[in-house]
């Protein structure tokens, strides 16, 4: 007659053992997939050295920076700076600066505005992009 409960308790262990490697791999993979999407914001910042050469990320142009200022380029349309003469190419491109079109610019800056002049061939792993973009973001977000 206490057979019931502990033949219960038993089926509950089984049941259990066989699920909760599923879940915690579901939840492993759910946090490398949001690890991937958001981009670690230290990695992108020692990146962002390649771009520092040109580009700052502070409000005002640096009248000797090669590159426009990066400040509040989430949001905005290409070749938008007052201060900084842009090629024809860059502000035809009527682009507006989301995380999705600077993914895409970075992968290939001359094959998606043709004739831009910036010097840079472009980050060809996706990775390092999603980094540099999730820095970015968080730089010029929190400089506004
Ligand atoms: C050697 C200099 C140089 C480097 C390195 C460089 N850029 Fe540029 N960048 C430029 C120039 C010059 C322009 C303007 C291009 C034009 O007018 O055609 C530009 C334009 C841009 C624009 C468009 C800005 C706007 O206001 O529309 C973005 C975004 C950008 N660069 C991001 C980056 C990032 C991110 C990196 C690093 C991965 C980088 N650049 C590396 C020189 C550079």
């Amino acid at each position: 007659m206490s057979a019931g409960p502990i033949e219960r308790n038993e089926r509950m262990s089984a049941y259990q053992r066989g699920r909760l490697p599923a879940l915690f791999a579901a939840c492993l993979l759910l946090a490398a997939g949001q690890a991937l999407a958001q981009g670690d914001v230290r990695r992108g910042e020692k990146l962002f050295v390649e771009c520092k050469a040109c580009h700052s990320l502070g409000a005002s142009q640096d009248a000797n920076a090669l590159g426009p200022s990066l400040a509040g380029i989430i949001g905005r349309t290409a070749g938008a700076s007052d201060d900084f003469r842009y090629s024809p190419a860059i502000r035809r491109s009527k682009i507006v600066w989301t995380r999705q079109t600077l993914d895409t610019f970075l992968a290939d800056p001359q094959g998606v505005v043709p004739g831009n002049r910036m010097p840079y061939s472009g980050l060809a792993d996706a990775k390092e992009r999603a980094d540099l973009i999730a820095y970015i973001s968080q730089v010029t977000a929190s400089a506004k």
